[in-house]
């Protein structure tokens, strides 16, 4: 039985699923990898701050391969486009600087992806090819009193991505970054509003390593601002993001290669 596929929201608690005699030591390294995250560009106000790193995994084998990086300035990113293949969305790009390489080559990051890639389930059609795997690292960090953290978007709402998990790497001094999972009619709605026999789950991640995965059609999903603790000093909410897509072959007529502008193509 599938608990993602019966209701589209899954808890898990990895630390207990994913024993391994190093866990502690690689938890430890990609705890230090939040240490020194850039502000988040698109975001700023909103003391968000990531990385993000793309990668690509094998059905049935579940080999794992982390995309190439662009430099722009020496410093490498991850270029993104949402929907990729559609000329009517040139406007959508972004790009997110990488994580860096001993994170993208640390054990405990790979059984992550693999272990959350193997919750997924897929129509045969979407999965003759590899899957893609976006893997965010984002904190929530708040310095102040009165300050506050925000995820986007804030409100009950779906990712548009056919699942996402959330991996919790550490919880020190907020209060807040409090989950909920209700309905794909709830969307846009905030869990205050709607009526309690719609929520499907509630509940804080506080244990490194607590995580939970949605199939985002059947659900959606929700996490609350994030604001200093009682203790002196900043606080922060580090968590691990990863979504799945499949890729398809392209329709001809959406690819942008198809258009004959060689001069504006380049050798990869
Ligand atoms: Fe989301």
């Amino acid at each position: 039985m599938s608990r993602l596929k019966d209701t589209g929201f899954a808890y898990y608690d990895l630390k207990k699923q994913l024993q391994y005699e190093d866990l502690e030591k690689d938890l430890q390294q990609l705890t230090l990898a939040f240490d020194h995250l850039p502000i988040d560009e698109y975001a700023p106000h909103l003391n968000r701050y990531r990385r993000y790193a793309r990668a690509i995994i094998m059905p049935k084998t579940y080999d794992i391969q982390w995309l190439p990086e662009s430099t722009v300035n020496k410093k490498s990113y991850y270029e993104y486009f949402q929907g990729s293949f559609n000329p009517e969305y040139t406007g959508e790009y972004r790009r997110f600087p990488s994580l860096k390489k001993e994170t993208m080559n640390n054990r405990l990051l790979e059984k992550i992806i693999r272990f959350d890639f193997k919750e997924t389930f897929w129509m045969r059609e979407d999965a003759l090819m590899p899957f893609h795997a976006g893997v965010h690292f984002v904190k929530l960090q708040v310095d102040d009193e009165g300050e506050e953290a925000v995820s986007s978007p804030n409100n009950l709402h779906q990712d548009g991505e056919p699942f996402t998990f959330a991996h919790l790497i550490k919880r020190h001094n907020i209060q807040g970054g409090w989950n909920a999972i209700s309905h794909p009619a709830n969307r846009g709605k905030m869990p205050e509003d709607i009526n309690k026999a719609d929520m499907k789950a509630s509940f804080y991640l506080e244990e490194p390593l607590e995580s939970y995965g949605v199939y985002d059609p059947l659900v959606t999903h929700y996490v609350s601002k994030v604001k200093t603790g009682e203790k002196q000093g900043p606080g922060e909410r580090c968590a691990i993001l990863i979504d799945f897509q499949p890729t398809v072959i392209a329709n001809p007529d959406e690819v942008r290669s198809m258009r004959g502008n060689t001069t504006e193509m380049v050798f990869v």
